[in-house]
């Protein structure tokens, strides 16, 4: 039996895979490398010493799906393919409602068709919207989103749950991930943003190897601790254990549950910075901008539920993220290379 991660080839499914295999278990990747390239499963390959079989396909393309499912023995879905850019979904909202509902609709069609049961989504933190105190627990509410990426994974939540009403035999666990940085300790695989970074640690990264200038803190006068936004960052190897433990769990239960993955810390921009150049010895220029709309001023999980139910803790620091995210930039400055 095999478990097949959609979207596999991205920054969490490669990271993910990696800790899949080291687990024992066999791995499928499907990924069309819109955000993502070939050579990132090679180098899952590389570190493993397995080879990884690899359909380059649309997951929302039902057929080419089947051929996929006919082929491999797969008794597992982790579902990463989606995109995932905050501001290219407010000018293309069709876009994304399109790729994410589709792909997860098409995946539990495919799936039920071929007797396949267990499935884990990537959700996020997002969901919690605004009005809700940190820490994030999974009990809260869901609230607004500020954008059509964040209302896809609302909707994908509402869509698995009402799956999961109507099918006893389906289990669905929902990971809500928080803020994945950092890279695996070999540097061979990593977060390859393309074009501008959106999200602040791949930009610190491209700021230490002098692919950028300079960072822009947004806002630093949020009611913080020193007035700039605090996440729960995580380390995505850890983040990737986390999925590796959701399936035994997966396998136990049916219905759909949602279990956060931080590590129930938060970090604010300028502590982040600090670590990042006292680890790594660099200076990372910053100027202190405007804030960015949408954001919120503090965001960071109660992780007691992956705990107990999953087993599961995040065990790696903020240094051990700065150092990991910065080799892997260090031995790629430009990501991976075409092909
Ligand atoms: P990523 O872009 O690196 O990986 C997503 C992968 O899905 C890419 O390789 C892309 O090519 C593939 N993909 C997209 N649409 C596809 C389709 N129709 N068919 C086949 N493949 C497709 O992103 P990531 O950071 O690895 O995120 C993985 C998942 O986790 C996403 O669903 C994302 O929304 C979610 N998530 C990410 C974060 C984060 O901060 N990185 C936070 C919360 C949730
Ligand atoms: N930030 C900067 N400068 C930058 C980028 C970010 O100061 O250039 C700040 C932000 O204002 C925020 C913090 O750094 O305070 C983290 O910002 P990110 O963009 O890295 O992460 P977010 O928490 O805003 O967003 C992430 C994911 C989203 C997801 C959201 C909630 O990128 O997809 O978490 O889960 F929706």
């Amino acid at each position: 039996m095999a478990i097949l991660l959609a979207g596999g080839a991205g920054y969490i499914g490669t990271h993910t895979a990696v800790e899949f295999i080291n687990a024992g278990y066999e791995v499928v990747i499907a990924d069309n490398l819109y955000n993502s390239k070939a050579e990132a499963v090679r180098r899952v390959e590389k570190i493993t010493g397995k080879s990884v079989p690899f359909y380059q396909i649309d997951v929302s393309d039902a057929e080419a799906l089947r051929t996929l499912f006919s082929e491999q023995n797969i008794d597992t879905v982790v579902h990463f393919a989606g995109m995932k850019a905050v501001g290219e979904s407010v000018a293309k909202p069709m876009m994304y409602y399109r790729n994410n509902l589709n792909t997860t609709l098409t995946l539990l069609e495919v799936m039920k068709d071929f007797d396949c049961h267990r499935f884990v989504f990537s959700s996020s933190a997002t969901v919690y919207g605004f009005s809700n105190p940190v820490p994030l627990f999974e009990t809260m509410p869901r609230g607004e989103c500020t954008n059509p990426y964040g209302w896809t994974k609302w909707m994908i939540e509402q869509i698995l749950m009402d799956a999961c009403a109507a099918d006893p035999e389906l289990s669905v666990v929902l990971l809500r991930y928080f803020n994945p940085i950092g890279a695996h300790e070999s540097g061979l695989i990593g977060e390859d943003p393309q074009g501008t970074p959106n999200n602040i640690f791949p930009y610190i990264t491209q700021v230490a190897v002098g692919r950028r200038p300079q960072l822009t803190v947004f806002g630093n006068d949020y009611d913080t601790v020193d007035g700039t936004g605090v996440r729960d960052y995580i380390h995505v190897v850890d983040l990737a254990k986390g999925h590796v433990a959701a399936v035994p769990y997966a396998e136990k239960h049916t219905g759909a549950e949602i279990i956060n993955l931080g590590t129930g810390r938060g970090t604010s921009v300028l502590e982040m910075i600090a670590a990042f150049e006292r680890v790594n010895g660099v200076k990372i220029p910053y100027v202190i901008g405007a804030r960015r709309a949408g954001d919120l001023a503090e965001s960071y999980a109660n992780a007691d539920k992956a705990k107990e139910v999953l087993g599961w803790t995040a065990e790696k620091t903020i240094e051990d993220m700065c150092r990991d995210g910065y080799r892997w930039q260090t031995m790629n400055p430009m990501g991976y290379p075409e092909g």
